[in-house]
């Protein structure tokens, strides 16, 4: 990396990492698998041909110095799911703000019973781990306030782009989606423990599975451009940060978070819907509560809605 466009003889990076000229051309080959464009061979020495658009903690910790997240940043080119690396690690102390990213999850984990499609270096497959002193009733807040932070990174990068958030953690664009946020908690009744919150974006996929084309995009299927991963996934954690340190301390940040994700949505009010897992519930949607479930004007009267998959009809 620090050598980037300029040919390095094979023999000189043995040196420099103390290893044979036959292992350097082992790992550049493996380099090569995992995405890496390297032109040469062990005859001519090797030269990195762009800088990899790859989430390593050395590139991405400087763009969130300052942050919470820029201390433990562990990277994988292939887990099962960043969630459950997360959600390990807290219960074993890792740090607040410890942060898990990956190129490709091999078990990518949705809300529910879902699955999230996880395919090598197109999207970002992000988890970080949080342990606010707060109660377990304040969770919802951190999911709605890590949507926020996605909205505004994206909208940081290219303000044209304007993300739907559709409640409690989908945002979307064109009526699609193309990122999903799955919160995980341990907590007493009175106490979070910790909180991992989980973030997939599809960013540069071009086509996805049958049973997820009608319904997935991605930002370069709606923009028409590639973006940068990495310069995503640092504007997602610079904001997450920021949404972070407002919720624990500044007064008036519960009512912030509501009155923003509800105008950064168009489905949070007004909008006839159903409610997957609730036995087909149908309503019009009438905003959020102060604790941020979402209500539903329904037949039989106002209901709040803790937990369900919301289609719009
Ligand atoms: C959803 O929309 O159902 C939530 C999807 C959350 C996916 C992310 S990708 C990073 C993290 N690791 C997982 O296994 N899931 C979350």
């Amino acid at each position: 990396m620090d050598n980037a466009t300029v040919v390095a003889s094979g023999t000189k990076i043995a040196q420099e990492i103390g290893t044979t000229r036959s292992e350097v051309w082992r790992l550049v080959q493996q380099l090569r698998r995992l995405g890496v464009e390297i032109a040469g061979h062990p005859a001519t020495g090797y030269r990195l041909k762009s800088v990899p658009d790859l989430l390593l903690p050395d590139m991405l910790a400087p763009l969130v110095k300052g942050t919470l997240f820029s201390k433990n940043i562990q990277h994988y080119y292939k887990i099962g799911s960043t969630n459950s690396a997360a959600m390990e690690a807290a219960r074993a102390d890792a740090p607040e703000g410890s942060v898990f990213v990956a190129e490709q999850q091999t078990a990518g984990r949705g809300r529910g019973a879902n699955q999230w499609h996880s395919p090598q270096a197109t999207g970002i497959y992000c988890s970080v781990v949080l342990r606010p002193a707060l109660p377990p009733s304040e969770a919802l807040l951190f999911s709605l306030a890590a949507g926020l932070a996605l909205h505004a990174a994206i909208q940081e990068i290219d303000s044209r782009v304007k993300p739907d958030l559709k409640w409690p953690n989908d945002a979307l664009l064109d009526g699609k989606k193309f990122c999903g946020i799955l919160t995980e908690m341990n907590a007493e009744v009175t106490r979070v423990r910790y909180i991992v919150i989980g973030i997939g974006i599809n960013v540069n996929q071009t086509s996805f599975p049958p049973d997820l084309q009608a319904i997935a995009t991605s930002l370069r299927l709606a923009t028409g451009t590639e973006w940068s991963r990495l310069e995503v996934c640092a504007a997602l954690l610079k904001s997450l940060d920021s949404e972070y340190r407002n919720l624990l301390t500044k007064p008036g940040a519960r009512e912030s978070i509501l009155r923003r994700f509800q105008e950064a949505s168009s489905s949070v009010r007004g909008r006839q819907v159903r409610i997957e897992d609730d036995a087909g519930l149908e309503g019009i949607t009438d905003g959020l509560d102060q604790r941020g479930f979402l209500q539903l004007r329904t037949p039989q009267g106002v209901k709040k809605l803790l937990s369900g998959t919301v289609r719009l009809v």
